[in-house]
């Protein structure tokens, strides 16, 4: 693989409290990273600030603000995600398979209106935070998460959309029912080099990518490192040698 081919598969969390801090990362890491991530924290702070300053360096970014609501609401909040120029959105898959076509009606409009690159939507199935007895016994689902996972991947691809956000550990079987074609965006990365932090199902960059990954999720691993610059040349290395 080469260096570009890495950069298109690279999204950085930009999961900082303050709007600087924030523009740092996009400068120095932008000639690395093809997208980076603006999270609830960062777009409740700085809104259209940062995401104009990302579309100022030609960098693509993925606003991770999860939507979750009546298709109405969700196809006119998507139209304006892409009016805004974001080539990645997320949606929850548990919105129902209505609420997900109604993602996708919102974003094919605003990027015919406003001829955009194709915008990427993903499902967001089961949050990592969601453990198999709050599943059980709050969200009133009696079923394993795992299965559960599956069932909401279907759905969203049902819906039209380009794919999910999934751990390793779902990665396989989720490309094995849904084809390869149906993107996998895979959070929960760590080099063998770093700190696993409060991450549970994880992966190294190169075995999420040699799982058929097509983007991952760069966070603290990067953002963390004293040495940025020389954290992200040795995930490149471990990369390249796929
Ligand atoms: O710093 P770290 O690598 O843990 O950051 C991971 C990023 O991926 C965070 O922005 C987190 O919100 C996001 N994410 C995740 N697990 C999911 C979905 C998203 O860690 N299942």
């Amino acid at each position: 693989m080469n260096r570009d081919e890495i950069k298109q598969k690279l999204v950085l969390a930009l999961d900082v409290e303050r709007l600087e801090e924030a523009k740092v990362l996009v400068d120095s890491l932008s000639p690395y990273i093809g997208t980076f991530k603006v999270g609830l924290q960062l777009f409740c702070g700085f809104g259209l600030e940062i995401i104009n300053y990302i579309k100022e360096k030609n960098s693509n970014f993925f606003l991770d603000v999860k939507l979750h609501d009546i298709p109405n609401t969700v196809e006119k909040a998507s139209y304006n995600i892409i009016k805004n120029g974001a080539t990645f959105f997320n949606v929850h898959a548990q919105g129902s398979v209505d609420m997900m076509k109604a993602a996708r009606i919102g974003a094919q409009k605003a990027s015919m209106d406003y001829n955009t690159k194709k915008p990427v939507i993903l499902g967001v199935t089961l949050l990592t935070s969601i453990s198999q007895e709050v599943l059980n016994k709050e969200l009133l689902i009696n079923k394993d998460s795992t299965s559960f996972v599956l069932e909401l991947a279907k759905n969203a691809k049902l819906a039209g959309l380009d794919g999910v956000v999934a751990s390793a550990n779902e990665l396989p079987m989720i490309k094995k029912e849904l084809g390869k074609d149906f993107i996998v965006l895979t959070p929960g990365i760590r080099p063998s080099w770093s700190c696993v932090d409060d991450q549970k199902r994880i992966a190294t960059p190169s075995g999420a990518i040699a799982a058929g990954a097509d983007y991952i999720v760069l966070g603290r691993a990067v953002t963390g490192a004293v040495d940025r610059i020389e954290a992200i040349e040795k995930i490149y290395d471990e990369i390249i040698g796929i």
